[in-house]
């Protein structure tokens, strides 16, 4: 089966248009327009206007020659207030998408939760509601009755951790609540919604289900810090993986009365592949004071160039990461797509870019060589676009926009991975 080269997007970063088509509020929208949310002040309305300008996105991804495109769908386009039948013209832009990505021999990869839950799901509790994973796995129903005849890959959901943590337990992301471990339940809540999904896309035919989960390699920072890296592992990567294939949860003090008798079974349904989104590895170290409430702290890596972003640049950490989910799950293991990998750096000129994608799509085939079956690799992003709580400061994409005059420029990265796709067929 030939490699799929692609890019990654997520509807409330790009899309705009967000009083259009009859869209219901996200908890994007809410928490945007909340002052001092945002670093730089500033909201998702218009962001890329990808939602007027999808047509010309389309030609940007046609020239870079991409097999693929990852995308999300607004749930509140689909669902105003989070359930409910189908609103038509939600649909319809999405409907139009597809058909012009296929028009140029693009395969659509579809995300169904990338973040922007319906206002009206959250105002009954978000994802520590039971109910949401109900309501996801319907709206799923919905998106796959409409789309499913030509979309080759459902994902799920986008990085379930980083939302439970960043949306829930921290509050840096919306919906901006800080309940630390009492966060716990989103976790389970999220993964039951993941498993009632692939049963509601299976039930419309779906050609391939995933969940797209955010990877860090955990490194403990001195000898006396393993337990606390293993405490971290468990929390950001074992608690997402584990249970889908089929272990259950590593210990970690979720309430039991959470789990209901069947979820388990529920949540380990097959999948037809792994999403695996990486960034970067994550420093460790046992606590210092002993009645931290964490059983770890994290820390810088240092020794490395670091992104605008102050992420560290650590390609052979996609590698270590990739062999260390074979060694760990074995058969169990589905095939895996890096479904993002990508940096902020400013400039249309971007060298550092370059370097950094190919420093990780070498550390990729490494892990390739050594027997990790990776089926694709998509480029996070397509579009310079809004960072969340950056704002529009961090710039990830292959093009740029201006975003006063919404015009794109290729980038000269662009030109790199356009060229680096031809030269591998
Ligand atoms: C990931 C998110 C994506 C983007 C990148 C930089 O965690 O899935 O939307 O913000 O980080």
């Amino acid at each position: 089966m030939a490699f799929t080269w692609g890019v990654s997007t997520a509807a409330y970063q790009i899309e705009g248009g967000v009083g259009e088509g009859g869209r219901g509020l996200s908890i994007w929208d809410t928490f945007s327009h909340e002052p001092g949310r945002i670093s730089d002040g500033s909201t998702g309305d218009v962001a890329c206007d990808h939602f007027h300008r999808y047509a010309e996105d389309v030609d940007l991804m046609a020239g870079l020659g991409i097999d693929a495109y990852r995308f999300s769908v607004a749930w509140p386009r689909i669902q105003p207030d989070g359930t409910g039948p189908a609103n038509a013209t939600g649909l319809d832009f999405y409907d139009r998408l597809v058909d012009a990505l296929l028009g140029k021999g693009i395969d659509p990869v579809v995300t169904l939760f990338h973040w922007d839950l319906p206002q009206a799901l959250q105002d009954k509790g978000g994802w520590l509601s039971r109910d949401t994973a109900f309501r996801f796995a319907e709206y799923a129903g919905l998106v796959a009755a409409a789309l499913g005849d030509r979309v080759r890959l459902w994902i799920t959901l986008n990085e379930p951790f980083v939302h439970m943590t960043l949306g829930y337990a921290t509050g840096e992301h919306a919906p901006g609540q800080t309940l630390l471990f009492d966060a716990l339940p989103v976790a389970h809540h999220q993964l039951l919604g993941h498993g009632l999904a692939v049963t509601a896309l299976r039930a419309q035919g779906a050609a391939a289900v995933a969940i797209a989960n955010n990877y860090t390699p955990i490194w403990p920072i001195g000898e006396g810090d393993v337990a606390a890296a293993a405490a971290y592992h468990a929390l950001h990567n074992r608690l997402f993986t584990d249970p889908l294939l089929g272990r259950g949860y590593p210990e970690l003090g979720l309430d039991p009365s959470v789990v209901h008798a069947g979820d388990l079974d529920t949540i380990a349904a097959p999948l037809d592949a792994l999403g695996v989104n990486y960034y970067n590895p994550t420093g460790v170290r046992a606590p210092s004071t002993p009645d931290s409430p964490l059983p770890f702290e994290l820390v810088p890596i240092s020794g490395y160039p670091t992104t605008a972003f102050g992420w560290p640049v650590v390609p052979d950490g996609l590698r270590q990461l990739l062999v260390s989910l074979k060694e760990e799950y074995g058969e169990s293991l589905p095939p895996i797509h890096v479904t993002e990998s990508g940096c902020a750096y400013d400039g249309i000129d971007d060298p550092e870019r370059v370097t950094y994608l190919d420093g990780h799509i070498g550390a990729m085939r490494s892990a390739m060589a050594s027997g990790v079956d990776v089926r694709g690799y998509f480029v996070w992003s397509l579009l310079d676009n809004f960072e969340w709580a950056e704002g529009y400061t961090k710039r990830f994409g292959l093009v740029h926009v201006d975003y006063d005059t919404q015009v794109r420029t290729p980038k000269t990265s662009y030109a790199w991975y356009r060229d680096l796709i031809r030269a591998s067929r």
